[in-house]
């Protein structure tokens, strides 16, 4: 079902109108504030957190509004006031939560593309006509007017699972989220490339080691190797850009450290795979970074 929704959503037009307005306008207004923007950007992706930031405060409205349609019914069976004040404060803190998940979704939404891009606004479309509901829920509430806001909370109950039905499929159908170089396998011992003859000083150059591509860069007598398929949506890095001692993915703009693979700039969460890297006889071998040493050596061990 969430198939044929999708493939619905995407073929109207009316919606790649509407992003083609919005998305560059999100864009602009993080570029216009320089560094501080592009800081401001990454947190809310969640550059820090390594994994994407919005998923985590979804919760928040999600729990708070369920809570509070449970309280509603206790309230609506035992008749006693104090259910539906607990639901008014939880209607409150759903609120303030949907505020923070619209912040970093449309953050993320605006690196999005194809039919990603139709079904993510679609998302944020209902889920912001589901806040709507919740606040004009709590003022009802406020004034007195119990029914009518139980009621808008309700409908609004229904709207934002609709909202999460697609927040669903964006991840586990558009794959927006997820690191794109799960699944790729790189060798833990030690495998030759390329001859350390070939590979140029300062330029991205793409290889292959048993079918998955890696990214090799020569710098200051140094030889760097990361995955190549960008974990924020599968962009080539070999075709991006060297800044100093990092690169930057030429579809979104994410920028990885050569050294250790972290992510310097998002909208990419997940660190890009990093391999060690040696000569022997004229030949680079990579092998997967061990990220600690000593539990390798325990494993293989056994
Ligand atoms: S694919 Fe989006 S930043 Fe690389």
């Amino acid at each position: 079902m969430a198939e044929t929704l999708a493939q619905v959503i995407d073929k109207q037009d009316a919606i790649s109108a509407a992003a083609d307005a919005l998305q560059p306008a999100v864009t602009d207004l993080f570029k216009s504030g320089g560094e501080a923007g592009q800081a401001v950007k990454n947190f809310l992706h969640g550059t820090w957190l390594g994994h994407p930031l919005h998923p985590v405060l979804t919760d928040i409205p999600v729990g708070a509004w369920t809570t509070a349609l449970a309280l509603d019914a206790m309230e609506a069976v035992s008749g006693r006031e104090e259910f539906g004040s607990a639901a008014d404060a939880a209607v409150a803190v759903g609120l303030v939560g949907a505020l923070g998940a619209a912040a970093t979704g449309i953050t993320d939404w605006s690196d999005t593309e194809g039919r990603g891009r139709k079904v993510g606004l679609v998302h944020a479309l209902l889920n912001a006509g589901a806040t709507t509901l919740y606040a004009g829920s709590l003022v009802c509430r406020r004034r007195n007017s119990r029914r009518v806001g139980v009621g808008l909370s309700m409908l609004g109950f229904l709207v934002s699972g609709a909202a999460a039905y697609l927040g669903g499929h964006l991840v586990f159908g558009e794959k927006i989220g997820v690191d794109h170089t799960a699944g790729q396998h790189f060798p833990n011992e030690y495998t030759p490339v390329m001859a350390e003859a070939a590979l140029p000083e300062n330029q991205l150059t793409r290889v292959l080691v048993r079918d998955v591509p890696l990214l090799l860069v020569r710098r200051a007598g140094q030889i760097f190797a990361l995955a190549e398929t960008c974990s924020h949506l599968g962009g080539p890095l070999s075709e991006g850009e060297l800044i100093d001692n990092t690169v930057r993915c030429p579809w979104h703009c994410s920028r990885f450290s050569l050294s250790d693979g972290s992510v310097v700039d998002g909208p990419a969460t997940h660190p890009q795979p990093c391999m060690e890297t040696r000569v022997r006889d004229g030949q680079i071998e990579v092998r997967l970074k061990r990220v600690n040493p000593s539990a390798w050596d325990e494993i293989e061990g056994m």
